[in-house]
């Protein structure tokens, strides 16, 4: 447990900083309750597939590829592992389509799994990528599955702080190629607001059930994420990391507490960080912004 997380209290939830996805899940038998995650193989998520099914969940593990998916949950417990490239639209509608044969009510859908701070303007189907997999992908994903959500169902967007570092606008739907501007960190603290955004509109149109849609500050965390930031900040993170870093495992706390614990089951639309409420952007809370992405990412979705 680093130095900070040692010092910093707990909030009404009973949680804070230092918690622990395990200590999060302490108590709850998850059994019968199953939560599609994406991102199962690496950092914060792997840490999430460990604590669900340590608790006795049934997790529908989603990686790039099923053999990514099935290497990570092995020996785990209960799980079926599932392919799901984020950028490749025909392989979420094949995941959709797979989750949807398994004929399990989805009580959590994790969306987690995410790319940051390509350092060169990457591009798919006219896409920029950041933008393509964190929010796209998700958009997809989602989407597609509402009609196998539960009716106490929760949908989980993992975004960041980084979601504080836009362009200007939020999100630039005119510039969603890049083509018009390009700086990887921007690009990405978009992709992190349109998480939000997304999780914000979702659970407006999700109001009047008990079907709630969250986001999520994971805290920072050295992961595989920084893959592309260079030897400089990857090293000044190793450096940082006794002091500051929270832990994967205490990364990992707050979604899986906002997917399973039923002191999260009330929240609707927020955003969330140490397992507790905690204040997003104005820009993350523009509910114009919210329903304007939503249409366009449905556009987006009909020519994917
Ligand atoms: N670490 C932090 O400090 C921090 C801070 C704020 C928010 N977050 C958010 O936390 C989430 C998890 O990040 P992490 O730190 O655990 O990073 P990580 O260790 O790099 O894990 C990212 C996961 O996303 C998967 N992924 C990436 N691109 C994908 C694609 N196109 N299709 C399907 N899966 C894809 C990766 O699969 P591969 O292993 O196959 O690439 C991996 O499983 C991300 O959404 C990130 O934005 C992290």
């Amino acid at each position: 447990m680093s130095l900070v997380s040692r010092l910093m209290p707990h909030g009404p939830s009973g949680f804070g900083y230092g918690s622990t996805a395990m200590e999060v899940t302490e108590g709850l038998d998850l059994t019968g309750r199953n939560i599609l995650l994406t991102g199962c193989n690496s950092g914060i998520g792997l840490e999430t597939l460990r604590a669900l099914t340590a608790r006795g969940a049934h997790v529908i593990a989603a990686a790039r590829t099923e053999e990514k998916a099935r290497a990570a949950a092995a020996g785990l417990g209960d799980f079926t592992p599932v392919a799901c490239e984020l950028s490749e639209p025909s392989s979420v509608r094949a995941c959709v389509e797979q989750v949807k044969a398994l004929g399990r009510p989805l009580h959590g859908i994790l969306c987690n799994a995410g790319i940051m701070a390509l350092p060169k303007l990457e591009q798919r189907y006219g896409l920029e990528l950041q933008f393509l997999t964190n929010h796209m992908g998700h958009f997809l994903l989602v989407t597609g599955l509402l009609d196998q959500l539960a009716d106490d169902g929760r949908v989980i967007m993992t975004s960041s702080d980084a979601h504080k570092t836009t362009p200007r606008g939020g999100v630039q739907l005119d510039n969603l190629s890049g083509e018009k501007g390009y700086i990887g960190w921007l690009a990405y603290g978009q992709s992190k607001l349109a998480n939000i955004l997304f999780a914000r509109e979702l659970a407006r149109r999700l109001s009047g059930t008990q079907k709630t849609a969250n986001a999520v500050h994971p805290g920072v965390i050295q992961t595989n994420l920084g893959r592309h930031m260079g030897l400089l900040p990857n090293l000044g993170l190793a450096l940082a990391k006794p002091l500051f870093l929270k832990t994967p495992e205490q990364g990992a706390a707050t979604q899986t507490w906002a997917v399973a614990h039923p002191g999260a089951a009330h929240l609707r639309g927020e955003y969330l960080a140490d397992c507790n409420v905690a204040t997003s952007t104005a820009k993350a809370r523009d509910m114009d912004l919210a329903r304007q992405l939503w249409e366009t990412s449905e556009d987006l979705a009909s020519r994917l």
